[in-house]
């Protein structure tokens, strides 16, 4: 580590075939000031040289003329010379890390491309809180200490670190985040008036990198902070303060990106008070941050978190579908509907949600979650790339990247010297920015992309281990832990460890149904609570079926008998037991791949490593024993292969 923090995807080696040439810059402005600012160090570091004049191996220019869209650049190479173009400051941005990132492959060979970002949108979520929240802790579901921006309840004093953030962030294409938490406590709600000084001191660190800064808002500002009687966003005066509030924000914010709303959603107050929809409460806001350019991201997180488990009509899945579909052409040309990937939240595997595909005349942006609230809370590697890069290719007829504007990633940094508590954890971040810059990307060579940018110089046997560990480590915790995309199973509350019957019986909707016989939900429409006919075709007849079904989410469709087959050719009992067994041996053997490469690192990134994956195996085999023994209870059926379940 160079410093009090690690250097991540940005080591000072990932600069070398930059900074030993000849590299001249052309334009101005605070983006190609950080562009010039990067390139002298590099050069400094590597004996390069900047060369305004002259010859040079690189060349960055904005040129006006250039018939390139916002963010877009050109990278090409020709008579010795590598050329990056864009028509605005940050594209050349772009370009610069794109070179960064290729290392010596920018020098080599004639090559003509153009790059443009496939989502305008680009948007880290982080869920800080200024004060230590009493149950939540400083970062809601964060696993990486506490947060980067504050620090016993102030702006922190030093924000050197928050300007290194912004730089990762733009090295993975980044243009947006939102600097606390969805849900807004008292003294977060401050930060939109009183305390905008902080959101402006912020903005200013990740102004540099081209980054526009968002506030998560409480819907009932007006009364909590304006003292008026009531948020009614058809209200006049609700309407007057909100122009107001928002025009405050852009005298000391001109490039402030906009307000994100967790509104009616697990206790947060919304327009349903007023009995007004929430396009009606979207549009309010909408209508306040339009005359300067700002968007809502208005969340689509909305179920009755209240439900009587008695009660098998209400279906959580359905909810948000259910909810919003009827708004489709109701919001403003500048709310962002921001869709949850899954229908749930965030579990280990879920069927895409059919809202993604549902809402053609309202732009939507797809939320996925970096930090690992339920996929082991960054003490567990679990590379989540392959889940996202699903939900992106995944066909409504196009391609859910095809159908939004925008990816919404929940952060997963905390104040912790390597960021995200398990140093691997990095890679979640990086293949999210890069997966909403070009969704089309493979996984896997991003995985290749973040280790060979992350431990640079290495020996490939530490990428191979590396490589190793981490592909398909998503699928490894699927198997120890909740089967056949049934969810949850996880200790209320904070949400790690094993806890079958934990939510079994409580109000969150979120439910298994095992008895003796069988283990599922029916949300088919023969039979069932109808979710399935939430999706277009071919979904609609493919979930339906017991027989066309995908086995990775048989239970999140069907209720079945523990005999049943599944198209594996296993009965679903032994299927559990046969995972159950399998992933906790994955572990083991990524235990053993990392012991053989753990010298080849930093000892310090080494140590955390290997407390982290003494944690994983040991949760693991609980989940294992767990839910075997949970299983085996329940139906009788002793495991075929006669292993040790309690
Ligand atoms: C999950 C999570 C909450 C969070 C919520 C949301 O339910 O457990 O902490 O507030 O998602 O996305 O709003």
């Amino acid at each position: 580590m160079i410093s009090d923090f690690h250097p991540a995807w940005l080591p000072a080696e990932a600069f070398r075939a930059l900074g030993s040439r000849r590299v001249q810059v052309r334009g101005d402005g605070l983006l190609l000031d950080t562009v010039r600012t990067e390139v002298a160090a590099a050069c400094r570091r590597f004996g390069g040289a900047p060369a305004d004049t002259g010859l040079c191996d690189v060349s960055f220019a904005v040129s006006s003329q250039a018939d390139l869209a916002p963010e877009e650049f050109t990278y090409a190479r020709g008579e010795g010379v590598t050329v990056v173009r864009a028509a605005d400051p940050a594209g050349l941005l772009h370009g610069f890390f794109h070179v960064v990132r290729q290392g010596e492959r920018a020098f080599a060979g004639d090559f003509d491309e153009r790059h443009a970002p496939a989502l305008p949108i680009r948007l880290v979520s982080h869920w800080d809180n200024v004060d230590v929240h009493p149950v939540m802790g400083q970062v809601e579901r964060g696993y990486a200490g506490g947060s980067i921006f504050w620090s016993a309840g102030r702006l922190r004093e030093d924000l050197s670190r928050v300007r290194a953030y912004a730089r990762l962030l733009a090295a993975g294409g980044i243009n947006a985040v939102a600097i606390n938490n969805v849900n807004v406590h008292e003294a977060e709600a401050h930060l939109l008036t009183d305390r905008i000084g902080e959101v402006a001191a912020l903005a200013e660190q990740f102004r540099a990198y081209g980054i526009r800064v968002h506030l998560s808002v409480d819907f009932a500002a007006p009364i909590t902070l304006g003292g008026l009687p009531t948020a009614d966003p058809l209200d006049e005066r609700v309407r007057a303060w909100w122009a107001q509030a928002t025009q405050a924000v852009y005298a000391r914010i001109p490039d402030f990106g906009g307000y994100v709303v967790k509104a009616d959603s697990e206790g947060q107050p919304g327009p349903s008070a007023y009995a007004r929809s929430h396009a009606d409460g979207a549009n309010l806001l909408a209508e306040a941050l339009a005359p300067f350019g700002g968007v809502v991201h208005w969340r689509a997180f909305v179920y009755n978190h209240r439900q009587d488990w008695r009660d098998r009509s209400t279906d959580r899945a359905r909810a948000a579908y259910d909810h919003f579909t009827p708004l489709d052409g109701r919001f403003a040309p500048n709310v962002i509907l921001q869709v949850k990937h899954g229908p749930m939240d965030f579990q280990v595997r879920e069927p895409v949600s059919p809202l993604l595909g549902a809402m053609p005349s309202t732009p939507v942006a797809v939320e996925v979650q970096a930090t690992q609230e339920y996929t082991g809370q960054q003490r567990h590697v679990c590379y989540l790339g392959p889940m996202w890069s699903e939900v992106l290719r995944f066909p409504f007829g196009r391609p859910v990247a095809g159908l939004v504007q925008g990816m919404v990633t929940v952060a997963n940094v905390g104040d912790d010297p390597f960021w995200t508590g398990h140093p691997l954890a990095q890679a979640n971040l990086y293949a999210a920015a890069r997966l909403g810059w070009n969704p089309a990307l493979d996984p896997l060579a991003l995985l290749d992309e973040w280790i060979a940018l992350t431990f640079p110089g290495h020996d490939p046997a530490l990428r191979e281990a590396l490589r190793a560990i981490m592909d398909e480590s998503w699928q490894a915790y699927e198997r120890y832990t909740a089967p056949l995309g049934v969810g949850f199973m996880v200790r209320p509350g904070h949400h790690y460890g094993p806890d079958v019957d934990g939510y079994e019986y409580t109000p969150w909707g979120t439910y298994h149904f095992a008895d003796r016989d069988g283990i599922g939900v029916d949300r088919t429409r023969a039979t069932g609570t109808g979710f399935t006919g939430q999706y277009p075709s071919p979904w609609r007849d493919l979930y339906e079926s017991l027989a066309d079904c995908p086995d990775e989410l048989l239970l999140f469709f069907h209720h079945v008998p523990y005999a049943h087959v599944l198209r594996n050719g296993a009965t679903v009992v032994q299927h559990i037991y046969d995972t159950h067994f399998a992933g906790v041996e994955r572990v083991e053997a990524m235990i053993l791949r990392w012991q053989q490469v753990s010298g080849l690192v930093d000892e310090a990134v080494a140590a955390r490593i290997n407390e982290r994956l003494a944690q994983q195996l040991r949760s693991a085999e609980e989940w294992r024993d767990q839910v075997n023994t949970y299983f085996y209870r329940k139906s009788g059926v002793p495991d075929a292969r006669g292993r040790r379940i309690y």
